[in-house]
C-alpha cells in the first residue's frame, strides 16, 4: 500500500505515466480480488468497505427492481441476524422505494437460518415478486456459518427471478468464499476484517445482475460506483485477501484450538456461563459467552482495565449498548443476553493472550457478581 499512499499520486482515470501506474495497481488488485472470490475481474466493484458494499447490493438491486416493476410490489427477504448494514438498507429500501416490502426469516436457537421458514416465505411471496434474498456467510456476533448453498438452491427453485446476496465480511477470514458462496450473485467483503486497511471493500456483482449505482458521477467501476479510486485501499484489500487465502487452513486450526482452550477454560472456571452457539457451526475466531448475572458493559470496562479487549455488541449514537437483535432472534432471554460478550481471536492472537484472558475473566465476573 505504501507506494500508492505516498509516491504514486496519479489519478487512475488519467492518461499520463503516473495515472497509468495507479490504474495498473487498481487493475492488478481487481484481478487478485476476483480470483480469490471466484469472480471475473469485471464483476468486482471496489467500495469504501462492507457497509457500502451491502448498501449497494440491497439498494442497488431493489432500486433497479422497483423501477423495472414500476410500483408493483416486490419483496426483499433477509435473515433476522444480518448486520445493520444489510438490515437498515432493507428497511431504507422499504421506506423509500415504491412497492418494496421487507420479509425477515428467523434462526434456530443456535443462530442458524431456519430454511423451512425461508422456503415458506419464498413460496408465500409468489416467485415473481421476490427480487432479492440476502443471507450472510458468517454472523458477526455469534460467528455462526449460514447454509448458503441451501439458500441458493431454495431461491433458484422457489423464486427463480430473485438475486441472492451474501455479506461475506466476517466469513472471508475463515472460509474460501469462492467455494462457500458458489452460485451467489452478489458478495460483500471488507478489508479490515482480514487485517487490511479500514475503509476499503468490494462487492462482487455477477454479470447480468441489474443494479442501480448509489454513487454517480464519473462513471468509474463500469458505472456501478463513481468516484476516484482509493488505490492504496484496493491494493490493501487484495493483499489481505491473498495473505488470508495462503494461511487460512493453518490459521483455522491454530486459532480454533486457541478459541476452544478459551471457551472450555472459562466454562470450567466460571459458574453459570453458556455458549451462545454450537462451536461446530461457528467460525474459529469467535467465542461468544453469556455470563449470567453480569452487566456486559461493566464487564467490558473491567476487562479493558486488565488489558483484555472484548466486544459487547453494537453501541448506538449515544454510546449506550443496543440490545442484540441476533441474540433476540435466537430466543436468548434478555436476562442472559445482558451478560453476553464476544471474544474475537485472529491472526495476532497468541496462546499467552488466551492464558491472560483465562486469568483475568473469572476474577472480573466474580467481582461483578459479588
Ligand atoms: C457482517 C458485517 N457486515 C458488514 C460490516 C460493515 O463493514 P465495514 O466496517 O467495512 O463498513 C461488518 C462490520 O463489522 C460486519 O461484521
Amino acid at each position: 500500500m505504501a507506494p500508492f499512499a505516498a509516491q504514486v499520486f496519479g489519478h487512475p482515470s488519467g492518461h499520463h505515466r503516473q495515472a497509468r501506474a495507479a490504474r495498473q495497481a487498481v487493475e492488478d488488485a481487481r484481478d487478485q480480488v476476483a480470483e480469490l472470490l471466484g469472480a471475473a475481474p469485471g464483476e468486482v466493484v471496489f467500495t469504501s468497505g462492507g457497509t457500502e458494499a451491502d448498501n449497494l447490493a440491497v439498494l442497488g438491486v431493489l432500486g433497479a427492481a422497483a423501477r423495472r416493476r414500476a410500483g408493483q410490489e416486490t419483496v426483499v427477504v433477509s435473515s433476522a441476524i444480518e448486520h445493520a448494514a444489510v438490515l437498515e438498507a432493507c428497511r431504507a429500501a422499504a421506506a423509500r422505494l415504491p412497492g418494496v416490502e421487507h420479509a425477515l426469516v428467523g434462526v434456530d436457537t443456535l443462530g442458524v437460518l431456519d430454511l423451512e421458514r425461508l422456503a415458506e416465505v419464498l413460496a408465500e411471496a409468489l416467485d415473481a415478486r421476490v427480487s432479492l434474498v440476502t443471507v450472510m456467510l458468517a454472523n458477526n456476533e455469534v460467528g455462526t456459518v449460514q447454509p448458503l448453498s441451501d439458500v441458493v438452491a431454495l431461491t433458484r427453485r422457489l423464486a427463480p427471478g430473485a438475486v441472492v446476496h451474501t455479506d461475506a465480511v466476517q466469513g472471508a477470514a475463515w472460509l474460501d468464499v469462492a467455494l462457500a458462496a458458489r452460485g451467489v450473485d452478489l458478495i460483500s467483503v471488507s478489508a479490515h476484517k482480514l487485517g487490511g486497511p479500514k475503509g476499503a471493500g468490494a462487492l462482487v456483482v455477477r454479470e447480468g445482475t441489474e443494479l442501480e449505482p448509489l454513487v454517480v458521477g464519473g462513471g468509474q467501476e463500469r458505472e456501478r460506483r463513481a468516484g476516484t479510486h482509493d488505490v492504496a485501499g484496493a491494493v490493501g484489500l487484495a493483499t489481505a485477501l491473498a495473505l488470508v487465502a495462503k494461511e487460512r487452513d493453518a490459521e483455522a486450526v491454530r486459532v480454533g484450538a486457541l478459541r476452544d482452550r478459551l471457551a472450555d477454560g472459562l466454562l470450567d472456571a466460571v459458574p453459570s456461563v453458556t455458549e451462545a452457539a454450537d462451536r461446530k457451526s461457528v467460525v474459529p475466531g469467535t467465542c461468544h459467552l453469556c455470563f449470567e448475572g453480569v452487566d456486559r458493559e461493566e464487564l467490558v470496562v473491567l476487562l479493558d482495565e486488565a488489558g483484555v479487549c472484548v466486544s459487547a455488541g453494537a453501541a448506538c449514537a449515544s454510546g449506550a449498548l443496543e440490545p442484540s437483535h441476533v441474540l433476540a432472534a435466537m430466543g436468548v432471554p434478555a436476562r442472559i443476553a445482558r451478560g453476553s460478550i464476544r471474544f474475537s481471536l485472529g491472526h495476532t492472537t497468541s496462546p499467552a493472550d488466551v492464558e491472560r484472558a483465562l486469568a483475568v475473566v473469572p476474577e472480573a465476573v466474580a467481582r461483578l457478581r459479588g
